[in-house]
Order: structure tokens, then sequence, then C-alpha cells
């Protein structure tokens, strides 16, 4: 892999994600030109931040840097869809499209309900559906797609009890978050086509379906406030004003979405590591202390979103080298967390890797709001499975997920006792 001209339509190939050969691309780009210049047909002209040191400074400075208008990098198609449908450049408006100073003041609304403290009064209710999980796969007698069965549901039945949403409505929202995100990959498409368009259309198909769910949602929980996040969400004030519609949409969209692909590709990139390291299945079950390592080492491992964007918004310099305003930066999270001057060995999976400061939950003011949320449901999670796995192994090929945006395993046969 030598050529730039070979790997700009691979960084927008959703294939190249699922089939693991932009590792390839990404080393590349970091020994020869880690803030490449990418022009690719369908696209606007960007440059790509592959650096860890990079991604790092870049996010760090949201002033420099915006993630508004376009947080994630699409086709020129869909932006002019979603003009067209939405009369703006997003379909929603959400904290990774928000700015200094009007980002922080969205953020702190739910903040606090995010940090350790608050989170440890769920951990029951957490616990409750990873056991659920556990005798799912008790059931299933041995053999199962992990994929399908455990990590795709776990963290979407957590995050909408959280919300508050009814269990019957669950399926509906599995779903649509795996249009919206999945939205490429021709298993989750069903008939229609993989291609640009489709899936646009696809996609924001699924965002119209889901704010109107939202919208009868926030109706009940403002005349009816509980004390789950729906109702925070429902009845949060910006500056003594209720928030605005497509602002109270983009949060539940937001924490339903970013709460679900992210988490269970992380749950289904533990366990293919597990199930291929069977050492390291046996240290951990022996020793489960390693259990918060292995946990981040599977994070960034799987690093389940590949990228976001920035637009610079001043010339300016990254790592010595000249950007110009207006100029587009997709941060390679996968690249930055295999970038060999910052880990040993990056491409082996160790599950005692220390120190494992990774930047797959992003790094600076867009940090991830829901990181702690995610590791105590993988913690609970494996805590509850691992004690009742007397042996893990593959059944067959696993598969990820066709999407250039956030991509786990879609499909995990693996073979197992119970103890
Ligand atoms: C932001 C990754 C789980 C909610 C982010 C960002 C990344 C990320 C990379 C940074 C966006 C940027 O810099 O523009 C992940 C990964 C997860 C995960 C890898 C699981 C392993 C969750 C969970 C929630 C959540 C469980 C909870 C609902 C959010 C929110 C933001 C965010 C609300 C926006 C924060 C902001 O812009 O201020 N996430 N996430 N995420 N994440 Fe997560």
């Amino acid at each position: 892999m030598t050529v730039l001209s070979e790997i700009g339509p691979m960084l927008v190939d959703p294939k190249a994600y699922a089939d693991g050969s932009i590792y390839e691309a990404y080393r590349w780009l970091r020994r020869n030109d880690p803030l490449a210049s990418i022009e690719v047909e369908g696209y606007q002209p960007f440059r790509v931040v592959t650096l860890y040191s990079d991604v790092q400074y870049v996010s760090r400075h949201n002033a420099l840097f915006h993630s508004s208008p376009n947080p994630t990098l699409s086709p020129i198609s869909r932006m002019k869809l979603v003009r067209e449908l939405t009369g703006s450049t997003s379909p929603i408006k959400s904290l990774v499209d928000m700015d200094p100073p009007e980002h922080g003041k969205y953020r702190a609304l739910t903040s606090p309900w995010f940090q350790p403290g608050n989170l440890k009064s769920l951990e029951g209710r957490i616990r409750d559906i990873a056991r659920e999980m556990v005798e799912r796969m008790v059931d299933a007698r041995c053999q199962c797609d992990f994929a399908r069965l455990v990590a795709h549901e776990f963290p979407l039945q957590v995050i909408l009890e959280i919300l508050g949403l009814p269990r019957e409505d669950h399926p509906v929202m599995l779903r649509l978050t795996q249009e919206m995100f999945g939205a490429t990959d021709p298993d989750v498409l069903g008939n229609r086509s993989a291609t640009n368009d489709s899936a646009s259309a696809s996609d924001l198909g699924a965002v119209r379906e889901m704010m109107a769910y939202f919208d009868k949602l926030t109706e009940d929980r403002r005349a009816h406030p509980t004390s789950d996040l729906a109702s925070v969400i429902a009845n949060a004030r910006i500056d003594g004003e209720p928030m605005g519609h497509l602002e109270t949409m983009g949060y539940y969209v937001i924490t339903a979405t970013a709460g679900h692909d992210t988490t269970s590709s992380s749950i289904g990139g533990a366990m293919w590591a597990l199930a291929e390291h069977p050492d390291q299945f046996a240290r951990l079950k022996a020793d489960m202390s390693l259990l918060p390592t292995m946990i981040d080492e599977a994070i960034r491992w799987t690093t389940p979103v590949k990228h976001f964007m920035r637009t610079a918004t001043a010339d300016t310099e990254i790592g010595g080298r000249p950007v110009r305003e207006g100029e587009r930066l997709m941060l390679c999270y996968g690249s930055a967390n295999r970038d060999e001057s910052v880990f040993d060995d990056p491409d082996t999976f160790r599950l005692d890797r220390k120190p494992n400061r990774h930047l797959a939950f992003g790094y600076g003011g867009h940090l991830c709001l829901g990181q702690y949320l995610a590791r105590i449901e993988m913690r609970i999670l494996f805590e509850e499975l691992l004690p009742r796995l007397s042996s893990l192994a593959l059944d067959g090929e696993p598969a990820m997920t066709e999407a250039i945006f956030v991509s786990g395993p879609k499909r995990l046969p693996i073979r197992y006792e119970i103890a």
C-alpha cells in the first residue's frame, strides 16, 4: 500500500472498515503522509488526521476546529438531500453538531446525570438486564451468534430503560438505530441496495421515525414528569427558556443512538478477542481484577467510532503542517489507537495493557458523555457472564458492519460451555 490515490477511496468505503484493510491504509498514512489531502469523487475534499498527537490536538481545540456544520463525513448527494428535506445541514441538532459557547450550555444539562456517582444508582437495573442476557445464552444451548443474541440487545435495553421507554418499544428502536448507523451495510438495508443515495434515504427515514416517537414522549414527560432521563431532556431549560424542538430531538437521538451501537460494538469486540485468544480468556477468568484493563483494551481494539469531522475556523497548523480556514478534517480514532509511537505492539490485543490512553471516546470538549456508562455496562455484563462460561471458541466466520462511522461485529458465532 503506497499510493495515496488508492487510499482516498478506501477511507469512504464501508467495506474497508469491515474487512480491516483500513488499518493498512492508516499505517501507510501515519508513516508517509499523516495529514494527507484527500479528494474522492462524490465527497468534498478533506484532510485525514492519523497521528495520535494530532487527533488529540485537534479534539482539544474546539474553538479553532468546529464540529458544525457536518460532524461526520457524508457524500455530497446526502448533504444535498438533507438540505432539501430539512432546510438545514443536519436533520437534527445534537451535542456533536455544536461548538462553544453553545455546546457547553447544552452539555451541562445532562453531564451531572452521566457522572459515575449518579450512575451507581443504576447498577442494580443494569445487572438485572445482564443476567437476562446470560440466561439467553444458557437457553441457546452452547452455540449462538453473540452479536445478535447479546451484544446488540444489552446496551439498547440499558439505554432505553434509562431513558424510560417501555420494553415493548425496544425492537423499534433497535431497528431505527441500526438503520441510522449501519445504513451502508447490505445486511441492515435488506433488499434495498447499498448505494449512497439509498443509504441516505434509509437513515433519514430512520431519523424522521425516531423524531415522531420522541415528540410523543416529550409531550408525555412535560405533562407527567418522572425521574428518568427523558424527563430531564423534555423539561430542560436554556437561559431560562425551554429547549428548542430541534435541540430536544437531538438530545434524545444522540442519547439513544450514541449509547447503543458503540457499546454493542465494544462488547462484541471484547468477546471476539477472548474467543480468539483462549490463553487470555483463561487468564481473565482466573483473575477478574483484570476486567477493567480488558474492557479498555477491547474498546481500543475495536474503536467503534471510526471518525468524527472538524472544520478549521482559521488558517493554522497541525503538527507543524499548514491547514487553511474552512478545511475539513477527518479524525481517525482507529489510526490514533494503533499509533506505534504511543502503543507498544498496537495490533495485538493485550488484556493487561497499561497505560492505555486510547482515544476511542474522543478527547477534549466533546469527550464522550457516556464513557463511564459504557464501561459500567461492560463490567457488569462480563462480571455476570465470565464465571458462567467454562469454555469459549469461535464457531464460524465473524463479520463486521460495513460502515464508515460506527462499526463493530454484526455476526459473531461462538461455541461455549456453561459452568
Ligand atoms: C461523544 C465514542 C458510548 C453518548 C462521543 C465521541 C466519541 C464517542 C468518539 C466524541 C465525539 C466528538 O469528538 O465529536 C463512544 C464509544 C462508546 C460510547 C466508543 C462505547 C464504547 C456512549 C454511551 C453514551 C454516549 C453509552 C450514552 C448515552 C455520547 C454523547 C456524546 C458522545 C452524548 C456527545 C458529547 C459531546 O459532543 O459533548 N462518543 N461513545 N456514548 N457520546 Fe459516546
